[in-house]
């Protein structure tokens, strides 16, 4: 590992969507890094600056545009990557320009994309360039599962589990692929769900890769729990008896044992058939001696009184924006190619 940029990180961010309002806002805080640029997906966010598109009170003088060329022209030191699709050819191009890239955009290693591990593996090496990803889950769910072992003589299994009630966020485009209000039952939808939060295999190789972990094989099993009424939920009704509820597990296999498990459960309402309880948060799970359980509690820092569903939100863009906001130094300092937690330091905050 390189030694940490003295001057500030000159930062790129791409596209200013939920958790871009995030990653833009901590960016501009933080005197050791520097937003010289910022790319727009939407036409009409061309020209705009960029702090206003991410609903900051003052603007920053960072215009955005779409003018990918120009972008890394100005060699910045890194890419903050936040699109809804990770575009492969680009992040490839990207690297191979020898620019940094740090993403919570569908990749934490890659082995979920087929094909696309190899060459942006190979383009990271040619330009000298480091790619990392995460997010609060995939991502730094894992490093918190990693570390609870630090504690432990011995470990057969961790797992880490998220379980979310997501009625507030039914609408939000991420929830497109997963087929909420589907049939019990239908056809490809437990494929569908799979190749949509394919991203979550990634985890499971993060994880891994922490415990230094060779893995056989990666599983995957869904179930679904059905509406027990009809659920009025804006921009995305669902009706009675259809998917409501969604739980979806990644298991790593090593030596023919399960050893490590990523086990997601989303609900849209409390009751559900058959029952899919949810804890509202993070929580990691050690089988091992001792045995070790983490519970990550979050809490509003604003009185309870005044939380809008939009504040819950962005709490919960704060927490998948911050691993790669404070690992962006680290990245730019680490070994090219593609690199996870095993290969940081952890990523903490950078206190005033
Ligand atoms: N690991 C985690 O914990 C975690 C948690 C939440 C989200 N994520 C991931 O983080 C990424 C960003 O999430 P988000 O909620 O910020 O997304 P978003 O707001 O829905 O979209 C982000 C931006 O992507 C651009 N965009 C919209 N539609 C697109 C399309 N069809 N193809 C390519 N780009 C498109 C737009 O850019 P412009 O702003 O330029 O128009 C949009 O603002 C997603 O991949 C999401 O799955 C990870």
């Amino acid at each position: 590992m390189t030694h940490l940029p003295e001057r500030p990180v000159r930062v790129v961010q791409w596209t200013t969507g939920n958790v871009a309002r995030a990653t833009v806002r901590a960016i501009l805080r933080r005197p050791d890094l520097e937003l010289v640029g910022c790319y727009a997906w939407s036409p009409d966010k061309v020209g705009r600056d960029a702090a206003e598109l991410c609903r900051l009170p003052e603007p920053c003088g960072v215009t955005a545009t779409d003018d990918v060329e120009a972008l890394l022209e100005s060699r910045p030191d890194c890419v903050v990557y936040t699109p809804l699709h990770m575009d492969v050819d680009l992040v490839e191009r990207m690297l191979g320009a020898g620019v940094n890239v740090v993403t919570t955009a569908e990749f934490l290693t890659g082995h979920s994309l087929p094909g696309a591990r190899e060459r942006l593996e190979a383009a990271a090496r040619a330009g000298g360039a480091s790619l990392f990803g995460s997010g609060m889950n995939p991502g730094y769910a894992q490093l918190l599962a990693a570390v609870a072992t630090g504690i432990c003589q011995e470990v057969r299994h961790v797992r880490s589990v998220e379980s979310v009630d997501v009625s507030g966020f039914a609408a939000d485009s991420n929830m497109d692929g997963l087929g909420w209000g589907r049939p019990i039952g239908d056809e490809g939808h437990a494929d569908d769900v799979r190749s949509a939060v394919a991203v979550f295999e990634d985890g499971v190789h993060v994880l891994a890769d922490c415990l230094a972990l060779e893995l056989d094989r990666v599983d995957c099993r869904i179930g679904f729990g059905a509406a027990v009424r009809d659920l009025d939920l804006p921009g995305r009704p669902i009706a009675r008896g259809t998917v409501a509820g969604i739980d979806v597990r990644f298991v790593g296999i090593a030596d023919g044992r399960e050893v490590v498990e990523l086990h997601q459960r989303w609900a849209m309402d409390r009751e559900l058939d058959p029952p899919m309880p949810v804890d509202h948060g993070y929580r990691i799970e050690v089988d091992g001696s001792p045995q070790v359980t983490l519970t990550l509690g979050i809490l509003p820092d604003q009185p309870l009184e005044t939380l809008t569903i939009e504040d819950m939100h962005g709490i919960g863009m704060t927490i998948t924006a911050m691993p790669v906001v404070h690992a962006i130094r680290h990245v730019v300092a680490a070994r090219p190619g593609i690199v996870t937690y095993a290969d940081l330091p952890v990523p903490s905050a950078v206190l005033p």
